[in-house]
């Protein structure tokens, strides 16, 4: 059963205590009227979220920090960006500062992702590590990954596992076929670890129903084997929502999951800056074995970030693999 969903039963958001808060003050806000706002709050409030979470917002995006900035303002009824920043530094204001992170968060994702790079991730790393953990009596394979949003990219490596596998046992069955096929054949035994710093995304992903135009990148074939069609949804199929667990875990912290072969981490460090990236890059050579390898997003590199990794191509695709023995 998903992590999620075990304990406890359902995650709750944090609390939002802004409320309480606001009763304190006795406070109104004409609604439809934005606060005024300095240029040095809006530095203050960018530097408790990057401490936070890591994410970064420069010139470029101080608009869309505001902007939600007001909407939580207006939520919260607080009636200045003073009290509202004591309110996050406070004890009682925990529960609110994760529930701005979260506002401020990107979840844009989609299934299939970056073909050729999921091409490069089915046909060669994953084939060979198949071929290659064998050899030394190893049948686990684990994958996180990190920055999952609403699921699609964890549940896309899951159907991409689920047939690197079928067809391994295709070639090593030596007329021995497991019936009814099972998704994971054993010996095998497959984790994909999903995390999220976003509990609403998890709890989205963990429904796993997606509309039509979330499925649009997922052909008929895809859609016959792993999703039953429910009203006008489509709903993940029961053995590959199992394979995915899904947890809360945010990249900033020192504690992520390690032994992983395989870490999708796309599309999530374009929102930090560059020593944030470092840091992160560094605690993934920590979390991956020896030669594992990290799959980043399209407009990412580890370009003068690291030379703990070395990239590796195929057609269009890339990834890096993990270079030194010891951890
Ligand atoms: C643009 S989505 C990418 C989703 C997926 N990886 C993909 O490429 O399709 C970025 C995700 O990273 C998550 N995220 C941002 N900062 C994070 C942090 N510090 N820890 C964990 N997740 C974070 C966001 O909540 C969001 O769901």
């Amino acid at each position: 059963m998903p992590a999620l969903l075990r304990t406890p039963a359902r995650p709750r958001l944090p609390k939002v205590r802004c409320k309480s808060f606001a009763n304190e003050r006795t406070l109104m806000i004409a609604p439809g009227l934005a606060l005024q706002i300095s240029k040095a709050e809006l530095k203050l409030l960018q530097a408790l979220v990057y401490q936070e979470c890591g994410m970064y917002f420069d010139e470029r995006r101080t608009h869309f920090l505001e902007d939600r900035l007001q909407r939580r303002l207006k939520e919260c009824r607080v009636d200045s960006f003073y009290n509202y920043y004591r309110l996050l530094l406070s004890d009682q204001g925990k529960g609110e500062l994760s529930r701005l992170v979260e506002d401020l968060t990107v979840n844009e994702t989609s299934f299939f992702r970056n073909q050729a790079q999921l091409e490069l991730f089915h046909k060669h790393v994953l084939e060979e590590l198949l071929r290659v953990k064998p050899e030394r009596r190893d049948f686990n394979l684990k994958i996180w990954s990190a920055g999952c949003s609403t699921g699609q990219e964890p549940y896309t490596i899951g159907m991409l596992v689920a047939d690197a596998l079928a067809y391994y046992e295709l070639r090593h069955a030596n007329g021995h076929v497991q019936l009814p096929k099972p998704l994971i054949p054993s010996p095998w035994k497959v984790e994909i670890l999903a995390s999220d710093i976003s509990y609403s995304v998890l709890r989205s992903a963990q429904d796993a129903m997606y509309n039509d135009l979330q499925m649009a990148s997922v052909d008929y074939n895809y859609r016959l084997r792993y999703f039953d069609k429910v009203g006008d949804r489509y709903a993940v199929k029961k053995n590959l929502k199992e394979l995915v667990h899904f947890d809360f875990h945010n990249l900033k912290t020192e504690f992520l999951p390690q032994n992983n072969d395989i870490i999708f981490c796309r599309n999530v460090m374009m929102y930090f800056d560059e020593a944030e990236q470092k840091r992160l890059v560094e605690k993934f050579w920590r979390c991956l074995n020896p030669g594992g390898h990290l799959f980043v997003g399209h407009a990412e590199s580890l370009l003068g970030l690291t030379d703990k990794f070395q990239m590796v191509y195929r057609n269009n695709g890339t990834a890096y693999v993990r270079v030194g023995e010891t951890q």
